[in-house]
């Protein structure tokens, strides 16, 4: 079976992109299925840094094809601009890339409608986005009937569809937020959607029919996650999510490839827990440790350069994600992070109104009022960015990868302490 699929299991950043990068190799096709520029995914090789938003991690190996599929909501001049900072770099896109027709086109009004609803949560805290316009995309092409696909750019009935769109666009965001509708100039956006639309075409196809075809003459496939598992927007921590199944079960909806042709999911977790944006994250440490994290993690969002919130591992979340998500094996990434900490914990159960539950909550209020239950291990000194086998780590740190793995319930195969492709160490 030709399918390997990388899945973030916590709030996302878990060093996806790096880990997307390294398994390319062994595939031919690489397979962005959901989200959209809301991602952002590192990967560091020979002293350069790409920095990846819309355009699968695979784009900076040759010989692949890249595929974007109808999962994704894609924002053309963001695709054009990741474009244009490749081939300035001296990577060749050609026909690398792959952007489906099916996927749904982020506007100016919805980035717009993620500024102005973002905060109107009822009772309380904002969802904090990236302000991409991600859910407001997502939530038209449910509703269907303001919907725009990449596809339909290309329609004789464009234009009409697009004032069609425009002008309810208009009168919805004019009352909810007077003098934002008459911002949006239809027909500067209309010149600029062409302009996108235009240089887009060599890379627009049908991804579906192209994808099973791939599967069923047994090309190897990477599906590349975006976000984690703990953003779902129907198992994650809602509503304080993304939009769209970020977690594994997302992959057959978002590139129609039906699960049965995946034989190996690989679930990515921090060696401890980072989030952007609202919501609880119950092993949040707003002190020393969680400085300590930040700093030598340098946890700052990749999209919209926020201080990520650092805490311990929180495996009880894991544990459901890697469930959830069908995961094999485990990757560990940012193991290095750790370093230099007296002891280090996981939470390996909550205490939720004095009752003690390792079952992750539904409801996001339960886990707000979950107190983590912590394990604590002997942390190690020495650094460990150059060590490049497993046997070579401090006992300290083997011992907290193998305890990581015993409380998942999963394998780790993969170690990773350092951002370059070379500081990485596969296990088995
Ligand atoms: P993604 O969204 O899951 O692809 O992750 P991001 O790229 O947003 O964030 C991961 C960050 O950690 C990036 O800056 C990577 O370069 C960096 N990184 C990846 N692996 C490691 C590692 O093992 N150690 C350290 N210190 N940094 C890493
Ligand atoms: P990668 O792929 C971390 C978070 C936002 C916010 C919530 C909803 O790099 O791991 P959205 O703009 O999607 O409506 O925001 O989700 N978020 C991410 N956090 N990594 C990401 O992607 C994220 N994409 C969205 O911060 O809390
Ligand atoms: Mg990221």
């Amino acid at each position: 079976m030709p399918g390997t699929c990388v899945v973030g299991l916590q709030w996302g950043d878990e060093a996806k992109g790096k880990l997307v990068d390294i398994l390319t190799e062994r595939h031919e096709i690489v397979v962005r299925y959901q989200g959209g520029a809301n991602a952002g995914h590192t990967v560091v090789s020979g002293g350069q840094t790409w920095k990846l938003s819309l355009i699968p991690s695979g784009i900076l190996r040759d010989g692949v094809t890249c595929v974007v599929t109808g999962g994704v909501v894609l924002d053309p001049a963001n695709v054009l601009k990741e474009l244009d900072g490749l081939e300035s770099r001296g990577v060749r896109i050609g026909s690398k890339l792959k952007l489906s027709d099916r996927a749904h086109v982020v506007f100016p009004w919805h980035m717009l409608e993620d500024k102005v609803l973002d905060g109107s949560v009822s009772g309380g805290e904002a969802i904090g986005t990236t302000g991409r316009g991600i859910g407001p995309c997502y939530r038209d092409k449910v509703g269907r009937s303001l919907a725009i696909r990449l596809g339909d750019l290309y329609r004789d009935d464009f234009s009409e569809r697009f004032a069609h769109v425009l002008s309810f666009k208009q009168r919805l965001l004019e009352s909810v937020a007077p003098g934002e509708g008459s911002m949006l100039d239809g027909e500067r956006i209309l010149a600029e959607y062409r302009g996108y639309a235009e240089r887009l075409k060599p890379y627009v196809a049908d991804t579906t029919a192209y994808l099973l075809d791939a599967v069923e003459a047994g090309s190897k496939l990477l599906f590349e996650g975006a976000q984690g598992a703990l953003l779902d927007i129907d198992h994650g921590t809602f509503p304080y999510v993304t939009s769209s199944n970020s977690s594994g079960v997302g992959v057959a909806s978002g590139s129609g490839v039906p699960g049965r042709w995946i034989e190996r999911v690989i679930g990515v977790v921090k060696a401890y827990s980072t989030r952007v944006g609202g919501g609880p994250l119950p092993t949040e440490q707003d002190n020393a440790i969680g400085m300590h994290l930040r700093e030598r993690g340098r946890e700052y969002g990749t999209v919209t350069m926020r201080p990520r919130r650092c805490g311990w591992f929180d495996a009880v979340a894991a544990r459901y994600t890697a469930r959830l998500s069908g995961v094999d094996e485990l990757a560990v990434m940012l193991l290095d992070v750790l370093a230099g900490l007296p002891e280090v914990k996981i939470c390996s159960a909550y205490e939720i109104d004095g009752r003690r539950v390792t079952q992750f909550p539904s409801h996001v209020d339960d886990l707000r009022r979950a107190v983590p239950v912590y394990e604590t291990l002997p942390g190690w000194q020495a650094d460990i960015d150059g060590v490049t086998r497993f046997d070579d780590l401090p006992k300290e740190a083997r011992g907290y990868v193998a305890r990581l793995g015993e409380v998942i319930g999963r394998p780790v195969s993969i170690v990773s302490v350092g951002p370059d492709r070379a500081q990485t160490i596969f296990c088995r």
